[in-house]
């Protein structure tokens, strides 16, 4: 570990660190392992299919050190297998799973001294994949590249655990059926932008998008997904194509199960989550964090006093319990990083 860094002042922003890994193919190839080589600047044509297309993929995964000394990683299969569906849904030949852990074992393992002491944070893993060879009618790219950088990072929203005031998008959405919402595809982050900043500039910590079709229903919280819950019952929204697969999301309707809880997935209308007792957003950055208020329209929904609710505070504690290993690891979720 980096002894004399302040962990203390960790956000989440980039802290660059020394080793990257990087691999390349020609057209469908087969994948692989590729080397760790500095963290720097890829030389790419002008031409590349990413850069003028968006024919490109991110992941985003946490190392944790937890409090037994070890250094794991929270479920990076299911990270493996997203971008593998979302490299299908861009036409790019998909990472097999066992070069991608690889590949994050590698880097991390690379950069140990930058995973942050137990509580501090963790280590961000950013997996790219993306069409980098040249090509100039719309069309996937003759090459592809997949590479990781890794940096420490603390909370994702100012504040920490603290409630958030959110406010939901009246005029813009993510994502429409039939397109990329339901992957982690580059040009899914951009449009959303300006709506997030003009949020900001109003005070609020991002926005709450609703469905295209219907504008009734709520889809997605910025980057991480959206639970609200009444008495002992959760209600997220289902996937139907346009939210993306949260890995959170789903170890914690797994974890609200263990527990006891209802989980609901279906259609959360905006009006019924505006009724609910408690409400958080979730995500690898995002964590599970708390929502204090609402904002629709004209009117402003404010839950239990804008103070973290119990089931969300629970659920919080149970999830960053198994990531810190002071918690058991009862659903097999950690992932070690072996001794290199
Ligand atoms: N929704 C979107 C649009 C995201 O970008 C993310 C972040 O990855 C999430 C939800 C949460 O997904 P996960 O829990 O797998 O990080
Ligand atoms: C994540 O939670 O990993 C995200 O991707 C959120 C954001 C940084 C895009």
């Amino acid at each position: 570990m980096n002894e004399s860094y302040d962990w203390d002042s960790l956000t989440f922003s980039l802290t660059p660190t020394e080793i990257m890994y990087i691999t390349e193919i020609q057209g469908d190839e087969a994948w692989m392992p590729g080397k760790l080589q500095p963290y720097g600047p890829i030389p790419m044509s002008p031409a590349a299919g990413v850069l003028n297309y968006g024919q490109g993929l991110f992941e985003g995964m946490k190392a944790f050190r937890t409090s037994k000394d070890r250094i794991v990683f929270f479920r990076p299969e299911e990270n493996a297998r997203r971008m593998q569906r979302g490299a299908d849904r861009l036409k790019m030949p998909p990472v097999p799973e066992s070069v991608f852990i690889d590949a994050v074992e590698q880097v991390v393992a690379a950069n140990s001294h930058w995973v942050p002491p137990t509580g501090k944070g963790a280590m961000y893993v950013r997996p790219l994949l993306m069409g980098s060879g040249p090509i100039l009618g719309v069309a996937p790219a003759p090459s592809y590249t997949f590479l990781i950088y890794v940096t420490p990072v603390g909370p994702y929203f100012k504040g920490g655990v603290n409630a958030i005031d959110l406010l939901i998008s009246e005029h813009n959405h993510r994502a429409a059926p039939g397109g990329s919402g339901g992957v982690k595809a580059i040009g899914n982050y951009a449009p959303g932008m300006k709506p997030s900043k003009d949020a900001k500039k109003l005070g609020f910590a991002e926005v709450i998008y609703l469905d295209a079709e219907t504008h009734t229903c709520i889809e997605e919280v910025g980057a991480a997904n959206f639970f609200c819950v009444k008495g002992k019952t959760l209600y997220t929204p289902e996937l139907t194509g346009t939210i993306l697969p949260g890995i959170t999301r789903d170890s914690i309707i797994q974890l609200a199960r263990h527990r006891g809880y209802q989980v609901v997935e279906e259609k959360v209308l905006a009006d019924f989550a505006m009724e609910a007792d408690e409400a958080f957003c979730c995500g690898t950055a995002a964590v599970i964090s708390p929502i204090g208020s609402i904002t629709h329209g004209g009117k402003k929904k404010v839950y239990g006093n804008g103070l973290p609710g119990s089931i969300t505070t629970e659920l919080y504690s149970a999830l960053t319990g198994i990531q810190s290993e002071t918690d058991d690891d009862v659903f097999g979720w950690l992932h070690e990083l072996p001794a290199q």
